[in-house]
């Protein structure tokens, strides 16, 4: 690491210091921390993530210089907008501030969170990408979870780092999230350093079933062992423990998990008519292509005989349109 890296990272270790301050011990956080008890957040979980508060007055600035951190370090931190005349203010104001950690534990930058959705056009604000900070390939809670991860020999992929922060407290420690990019081959990587097997949880929503889809295409070219594991409709990992718990959550958890197949049986349905003989016939196809995928010839009898019983069709016939699948992926 060079020297501009370190101090850029000394700069984030210290803001995460003053937003962390403000939030828990002063008047300014007040309505923060008041919204992040409400969210069902514990102070233990407060302060496990170094949750804080950026308030509206250019504090992080003015602290910094104070700490007599050089202009040139300062304007490559990201932590700062520049005027036309080179003048810096805070670009964090009036947000709730989750700083995000690199691989070693270092925050490397932060995501930022309007109070009040009507407030502002965006819900989260990140930092830019600096020498520091690549948001293709940072993993929210990777430095923390990675002992967990060993242990499970797995990772739980969420969607938002809220559904990580909520898993955590509800005692599942392996939970990790791109930051608000989809998912990409290089976080993939950095996954498979770590463990042999992914399970994606993104939320019950239709962008989130789009996003485990393409999470699982994406993820298909891996050696990774893939589960996912499902929602209810509509709400999101975070909204459940809200609703109903962290036991009820940790518990629903284990028990939701699903094979790529069973996911793509149901998601395939979804803007589909199966009345209608044209999608059927397409969503059959659909489904026998990735069937033909899928190495263990136990397991694809398994799916066959699913669809045989649900559409009433001949498993022969149903093996044969398998099979011509399997021939065109050699
Ligand atoms: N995101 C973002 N900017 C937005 C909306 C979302 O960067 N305006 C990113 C965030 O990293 C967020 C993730 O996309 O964690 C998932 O989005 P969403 O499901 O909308 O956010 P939640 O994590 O559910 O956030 P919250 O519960 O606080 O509303
Ligand atoms: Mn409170
Ligand atoms: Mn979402
Ligand atoms: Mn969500
Ligand atoms: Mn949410």
């Amino acid at each position: 690491m060079n020297s501009t890296e370190t101090k850029l990272i000394e700069m984030h270790e210290k803001s995460a210091e003053v937003y962390h301050h403000i939030l828990m011990n002063t008047e300014l956080g007040q309505k923060a921390l008041d919204y992040l008890h409400d969210r069902g957040l514990t102070d233990d979980t407060i302060k496990y993530y170094q949750i804080g508060f950026a308030p509206n007055d250019n504090v992080i600035n003015r602290f910094l210089v104070e700490q007599k951190f050089e202009y040139q370090d300062m304007r490559k931190s990201g932590l700062f907008l520049e005027d036309d005349e080179g003048k810096l203010r805070d670009r964090f104001f009036n947000r709730i501030m989750f700083p995000i950690k690199n691989e070693f534990g270092s925050i490397i930058g932060f995501s930022g969170r309007v109070l009040n959705k009507e407030d502002s056009t965006a819900k989260y604000l990140n930092s830019p990408e600096t020498d520091i900070f690549n948001k293709r390939d940072v993993l929210f809670n990777l430095s923390n979870a990675k002992a967990a991860i060993r242990k499970k020999d797995a990772v739980i992929l969420f969607e938002g780092f809220m559904d990580v922060i909520s898993a955590y407290q509800s005692g599942i420690e392996n939970g990790i999230a791109s930051m608000g990019t989809s998912l990409t081959n290089d976080q993939i990587k950095v996954i498979n350093r770590h463990c042999n097997s992914v399970y994606v949880c993104y939320d019950g929503d239709a962008a989130g079933q789009n996003a485990i889809n393409r999470a699982l295409s994406l993820l298909g070219n891996s050696s990774l062992t893939l589960r996912v594991i499902q929602m209810p409709e509509g709400i999101d990992p975070d909204e459940y423990r809200k609703q109903f718990g962290e036991e009820k959550f940790a518990d629903y958890m284990s028990k939701s998990i699903e094979s790529p197949i069973s996911f793509k049986m149901r998601y395939y349905k979804l803007n589909r008519n199966l009345d209608n003989e044209t999608d059927k016939f397409s969503y059959i196809q659909d489904v026998l292509k990735e069937v033909a995928k899928v190495d263990q010839p136990i397991e694809r009898d398994l799916y066959i005989n699913q669809l045989s019983d649900q559409f009433n069709l001949n498993k022969n016939d149903l093996t044969m349109t398998m099979n011509s699948f399997i021939q065109k992926n050699d």
